[in-house]
């Protein structure tokens, strides 16, 4: 059967997708997560060229309504490689989106991966995850998002000539996430900018041990070796102007007991990682935000738990 037969008479699908935290500190373009919040896409493709594109929610006001909007790219991405680009030359998308924009929480990943998902999941599912993640990875330039929102959970991506591998699994250690996020927006463009192009030799050795011990420590749950695994010397120093107060929120978070605190993605989000059996995630949230007010930056705080799905689809 080819891909038009297996089309369904509908053409049309629900997905929602997780936001994500990427480099979790030591693991910078490597390491990610899923967490419980939430874009929802409800895709239709059409056979005529008409594009509506309608949001509601987190950024609505600033999400391109035409050609250029990610869902809509992405979607075309999926059409173009199976050879269907032709046959669906327009589409009604409809976003409710919950993942707050531009502050390192996924978004544009999320997007990237709603638009491949669903459109992959009306032609009949052609391609597998790890087909999707390629694509996501062409479209976002790096792994580390795309991911956890595909896969859900911890991930641990390489990319090789390519190619993307990506190791997902739970972490044995229960948490609660603590995502301190300031009220304005930081592009992961401008916050590659300011990265250096080389690394001191023992900058890269200070991560590889980090990254390494905190995906072993997470495996098999052992709390104790998580002390200093999320701290970075690759990226959060040279990020730390464009977060007026992101020392003072992490030696906050620290003292309030959290087990480890990083930037979230490129930022500005800060993210904690506080033990579940603690119960005291409220308690960081508060430091935390208190700490960012110090340095007049206005925050909110959310607390999620890990995403262990990732993308899935919720109706058609
Ligand atoms: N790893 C990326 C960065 C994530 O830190 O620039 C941003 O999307």
């Amino acid at each position: 059967m080819d891909n038009a037969e297996k089309i369904s008479s509908e053409n049309r699908i629900v997905v929602r997708v997780p936001g994500t935290s990427a480099n979790c500190g030591s693991g910078f373009d490597c390491l990610g997560l899923a967490v419980t919040i939430y874009n929802d896409l409800d895709l239709t493709l059409l056979e005529d060229e008409r594009l509506i594109i309608e949001s509601s929610g987190e950024g609505a006001e600033t999400i391109p309504a035409d050609e250029k909007n990610i869902v809509w790219k992405s979607a075309r991405l999926v059409l173009e490689r199976a050879n269907l680009a032709e046959k669906f030359k327009g589409a009604i998308i409809r976003m409710e989106n919950h993942v707050p924009m531009s502050r390192g929480l996924g978004s544009s990943a999320a997007a990237i991966v709603a638009g491949l998902f669903a459109a992959n999941e009306i032609i009949g599912k052609p391609f597998n995850k790890n087909e999707l993640l390629k694509f996501a990875t062409e479209i976002e330039g790096h792994p580390d998002n795309v991911a956890p929102a595909i896969f859900g959970g911890f991930t641990v991506s390489v990319v090789d000539k390519g190619l993307v591998q990506t190791f997902s699994f739970l972490p044995k250690n229960k948490f609660k996430l603590v995502v301190a996020v300031p009220n304005f927006h930081l592009s992961t463009r401008t916050a590659r900018q300011v990265l250096p192009k080389t690394v001191p030799l023992k900058d890269a050795i200070f991560n590889i041990s980090r990254a390494s011990m905190l995906v072993a420590a997470l495996i098999e749950g052992k709390e104790k070796f998580l002390a200093s695994a999320f701290d970075d010397a690759l990226h959060q120093p040279y990020r730390k102007n464009l977060v007026p107060g992101m020392s003072e929120v992490f030696d906050a978070a620290k003292r309030a007991g959290a087990l480890g605190v990083a930037l979230s993605g490129a930022g500005p989000c800060l993210i904690a990682f506080s033990a579940a059996n603690k119960h005291i995630e409220n308690e960081i949230a508060t430091e935390m935000v208190q700490a960012f007010k110090k340095n007049d930056v206005q925050a909110d705080a959310l607390i999620l738990n890990l995403d262990t799905r990732g993308a899935y689809v919720i109706g058609n």
